[in-house]
């Protein structure tokens, strides 16, 4: 039996617009009405929280969680500039307050990839105004919900939503390549995050104010120098960006990277979180034929969850919690792994993912590591941003027609888990395999060029 610490967190992570549905001034609701969601897939009522979250509540109770990551949908509560939605602020509370009820302790995350479409007409976080605005946000926050919650995570993966939407293209605002707006909007998300920190810690003395990243594990595909320089890169700038600035206000001095420095964020983080899913292959020579994801690859003979609408999600990759940990504990502050899941709408492999990453984690634990808690991505099935419906994460299955909730088999795991503190030798001993990889050998193709075609029709794929 692998015991954790007492006091261990046990959640699962959602965001408001993956699971709230309903029509919501951001900029999303634009990007999906233009057709940008390659499943072709709408949204529709998503999990339906807005009306009923109450539902989900008890399953979270049920499992026995002890915690629960939610996010509050910035364009709900100010849809216009300045202007405050009360009706949308008292629904957040009640909400807020069922939850608590139910023994969950809540980080409430600010921004998870959606805002007002205002803030975006201004040029989002590329705008100088923007962290002022965003450090308003978070005040009434903490105004307004600081009686429910003391955890705040600022952002979701920041590099994330800047690679998506500035170098990739499948985010709004659907630039391809702008290195540019790309970098100025990476500074603007840490200036906001900055200037919320100092304002979440004035309204709220006992706040305790984190941020999410996204950590993927990189690997070079053979020991060439082209190979290994574009496995540092991405290293560098996707998994290590957050840190030096956190760490030390600037990115690090590379002569392929324009220095940025922002030495007003240094050191303001309470506490880390973790999103780990994945490691992706890379190589060098295949950057012309995959242009979209730059010589990312996933290998056949490599455990894989469901492949997306048209590319394999990435490798599912336990160890590497280890790498995130190791890098981020150099900010010497608490960490969590705030999202760890897997595509899988058979539940082929996700028992193992969970298994795997929660050994992992008691192995960090004992070497020394302040590791609080993980929290699974997620709870029930939901809308997964351009993937609309194709890719299911949940631990329950949801059909978004009828809102019927089926549990799979990983959730009795994880009740088990979670009464237990830790996992059985029995659960070890079922997962200590790893799965069959599945039949897919495709490096990432480029993205489409489509982008931007209108008229998709609702179809929900259960
Ligand atoms: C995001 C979630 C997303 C999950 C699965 C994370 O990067 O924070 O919103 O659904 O990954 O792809």
């Amino acid at each position: 039996m692998l015991t954790f610490p007492e006091h261990f967190l046990w959640g699962v992570s959602t965001s408001a617009y993956q699971y709230e549905g309903g029509d919501v001034p951001n900029q999303w609701r634009a990007w999906e009405r233009n057709g940008h969601i390659r499943s072709r897939d709408l949204r529709g009522r998503a999990c339906d929280w807005w009306e009923n979250a109450e539902r989900d509540l008890d399953l979270c109770a049920k499992l026995g969680l002890n915690a629960l990551r939610l996010s509050v949908e910035w364009a709900r509560v100010e849809p216009a500039r300045g202007q405050w939605d009360a009706k949308a602020i008292e629904r957040y509370r009640s909400l807020f307050a069922a939850a608590r009820r139910r023994g969950l302790r809540l980080f409430l995350t600010l921004h998870h990839f959606t805002h007002p479409i205002w803030f975006e007409e201004r040029g989002a976080f590329t705008h100088p105004a923007a962290p002022g605005a965003f450090a308003v946000f978070a005040a009434r926050a903490a105004e307004y919900f600081g009686e429910f919650c003391t955890d705040w995570v600022t952002f979701n993966e920041p590099n994330i939503y800047t690679a998506f939407g500035y170098l990739l293209g499948e985010f709004p605002p659907g630039k391809r390549y702008d290195l540019r707006r790309g970098m100025l909007a990476l500074l603007g998300i840490h200036q906001a995050h900055a200037f919320a920190y100092d304002r979440l810690h004035a309204a709220q003395p006992e706040a305790r104010v984190g941020m999410a990243v996204h950590y993927a594990e990189f690997e070079a595909s053979s020991r060439s120098l082209f190979d290994r320089w574009l496995r540092d890169a991405y290293h560098l700038l996707f998994n290590q960006s957050s840190l030096h600035l956190l760490r030390q206000g600037e990115l690090p001095a590379r002569w392929w990277l324009p220095a940025a420095r922002l030495p007003d964020v240094r050191g303001k983080i309470d506490w880390i979180g973790l999103n780990v899913y994945n490691r992706f292959h890379v190589r060098f020579s295949s950057l012309p034929r995959s242009p979209g994801a730059a010589g990312l690859w996933v290998p056949a003979e490599v455990p894989q969850g469901d492949p997306g609408t048209d590319y394999p999600y990435g490798e599912a990759c336990p160890p590497a919690v280890r790498s995130a940990v190791r890098d981020y504990s150099a900010l010497g502050c608490p960490m969590l792994v705030t999202e760890n899941g897997v595509p899988d709408r058979a539940d082929r492999i996700r028992p193992w993912v969970m298994v795997s990453t929660l050994r992992e984690m008691h192995a960090l634990i004992a070497e020394g590591f302040d590791l609080r808690g993980y929290f699974h991505w997620s709870l029930v099935d939901n809308f997964e941003w351009t993937q609309g419906w194709t890719l299911r994460f949940g631990l329950y299955q949801l059909d978004p027609a009828t809102q019927e909730r089926l549990p799979r088999p990983s959730a009795e795991l994880f009740r088990r888990m979670v009464a237990a503190n830790g996992v059985s030798a029995e659960d070890l001993a079922g997962c200590a395999e790893s799965p069959p990889p599945r039949p897919i050998a495709a490096p990432l193709p480029a993205l489409p060029s489509t982008c931007g075609r209108a008229g998709s029709t609702s179809r929900s794929r259960c």
